[in-house]
């Protein structure tokens, strides 16, 4: 019963998109049907999973559930998060992104999680730089295999500034590099969320 309300709860948010102003980009359409065409499941916790795979999508829904706890956004067509894409989902313990086709992550993409979340899937998709001002702060264990990472020392001084368990960076395999560069970069560090 709860889980039926809160299926109509969200369908009805979801056909309010197009007048709504949290509107953020030219494809609403494929956002009404992303969010009609999820799955969203209630945990015995009372937690909500969203599970947005393979949908083609090529930006992230709006209009989730500030319940949510897990969010699958794996196997799409993502290119680039904005910032603030997830600040409204105070509780996403779990996001996965892996396979889509993100090059970029802007600044304050993740900002609003830094308290909430522990895992976050990256992997398998097209990020050459490590960005602390997308990054920054959060502590989660983040997958970040299968990517193209450059390895320079631009990367090299902005890794120290990443909280992430020390394991995700562990797993960065670089697959180009020009490190006799050393020392032509400068990187300032703010806070962006
Ligand atoms: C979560 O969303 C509901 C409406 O869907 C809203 O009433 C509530 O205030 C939101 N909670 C927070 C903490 O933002
Ligand atoms: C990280 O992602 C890769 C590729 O998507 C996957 O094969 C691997 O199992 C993941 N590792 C962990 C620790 O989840």
């Amino acid at each position: 019963m709860a889980l039926l309300l809160l299926l109509l709860l969200i369908l009805h948010r979801a056909n309010l998109v197009d007048d709504s102003h949290r509107y953020r980009g030219p494809t609403a359409a494929w956002n009404r049907v992303s969010a009609k065409s999820a799955s969203v499941r209630q945990m015995p916790d009372g937690g909500v999973t969203v599970r947005c795979g393979r949908l083609r999508l090529t930006q992230v829904p709006v209009d989730l559930s500030n319940l949510t706890i897990r969010l699958f956004l794996d196997k799409n067509l993502l290119r680039s998060l904005p910032a603030d894409s997830f600040s409204d989902l105070f509780l996403l313990d779990e996001l996965d992104l892996s396979h889509n086709q993100l090059s970029s992550l802007e600044a304050g993409c993740f900002c609003g999680l830094a308290s909430s979340l522990r895992f976050l899937d990256l992997s398998s998709n097209r990020l050459s730089m490590l960005d602390p001002a997308a990054l920054g702060g959060l502590r989660a264990h983040a997958n970040l295999t299968h990517n193209p990472w450059h390895c320079d020392c631009r990367m090299q001084l902005l890794t120290p500034q990443l909280d992430l368990d020390p394991s995700s960076l562990a797993e960065v395999v670089c697959q180009t590099s020009d490190l006799p560069n050393l020392g032509m970069f400068t990187f300032v560090s703010q806070s962006v969320c």
